[in-house]
């Protein structure tokens, strides 16, 4: 794994961008992983700014979400594509088609997941899959537990994210118990992985992601195994991790032309 430690939120979510716009510019398509939650919130924004300010264009962008919900429509608010849509989607010219995520009202949910996992090999596999992370580990909604080879599926959220995300419904009793998420073994099969992390909330996370044991108790950790992994953090996030200095060492040693800068 590289692991990059920036000063903080503003300054990694900016270097995040930068990465993903090399691969928008450098694939046709560019086929991206997207998140949602706060996390890439910033990155997007400074996407959209690219988009905007400077002519980064997404036409040849296909994208594929990690997650949405069971039961919402696509326009209840706090759906993820309703998310992806205003963060994102709605503020750059990718085209409504090439943008995907799982069908969380699917009424045959195994054909449907099979049905993404189909999708996103027909589009040549995901270039740069985008992640966040959770208290207790997960990516995606791969909570601990999951199968460290799992694939698109239905799962059951636990208690802790049903209260991570329980602001964007108006309370934890608002929100969907279900979610269909991209398994390990989907997100395992992406050319790049880039993962941010802020705040001291996820320290502990990140900690047993990069220097625990691998282990389906924090299905992160399974990224050890990813041949190009990027985990971009603030100080907070990363305040916990034994080898700190060596990973902040390492990466101000590096020829500039290795740094994404
Ligand atoms: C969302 C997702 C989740 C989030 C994670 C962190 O698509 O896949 O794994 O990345 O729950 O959420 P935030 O960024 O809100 O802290």
């Amino acid at each position: 794994m590289e692991v990059i430690i920036k000063q903080g939120q503003e300054q990694a979510s900016l270097l995040g961008a930068r990465i993903v716009r090399n691969v928008i510019e450098r694939w046709r398509p560019a086929v991206l992983g997207l998140a949602t939650g706060a996390t890439p919130l910033r990155l997007y924004a400074e996407l959209v700014r690219m988009h905007r300010e400077e002519g980064l264009s997404f036409r040849d962008v296909v994208t594929f979400n990690l997650d949405e919900y069971c039961g919402l429509s696509p326009d209840h608010p706090a759906s993820y594509h309703a998310v992806m849509c205003k963060a994102l989607f709605d503020h750059v010219d990718v085209a409504q088609d090439a943008t995907h995520l799982p069908d969380g009202n699917a009424t045959n949910v195994p054909e449907a997941c099979a049905a993404y996992e189909q999708l996103i090999r027909e589009a040549g596999g995901i270039r740069l899959q985008l992640l966040g992370i959770g208290h207790d580990g997960h990516i995606a909604f791969n909570e601990p537990g999951s199968s460290l080879a799992s694939r698109t599926r239905i799962k059951t959220l636990m208690n802790d994210t049903l209260h991570a995300n329980a602001g964007a419904f108006g309370g934890v009793e608002q929100v969907p118990r279900h979610a269909i998420t991209m398994g390990l073994g989907t997100i395992m099969e992406a050319e790049t992985c880039l993962l941010l992390a802020f705040g001291k909330s996820k320290a502990h996370a990140v900690r047993g992601m990069i220097e625990g044991p691998v282990s389906a108790s924090c299905p992160s950790s399974i990224l050890q195994h990813h041949p190009k992994t990027i985990v971009i953090l603030d100080h907070e996030a990363a305040s916990l991790l034994e080898h700190r200095q060596y990973y902040l060492d390492a990466y101000a040693s590096k020829p500039e032309w290795q740094r994404f800068e």
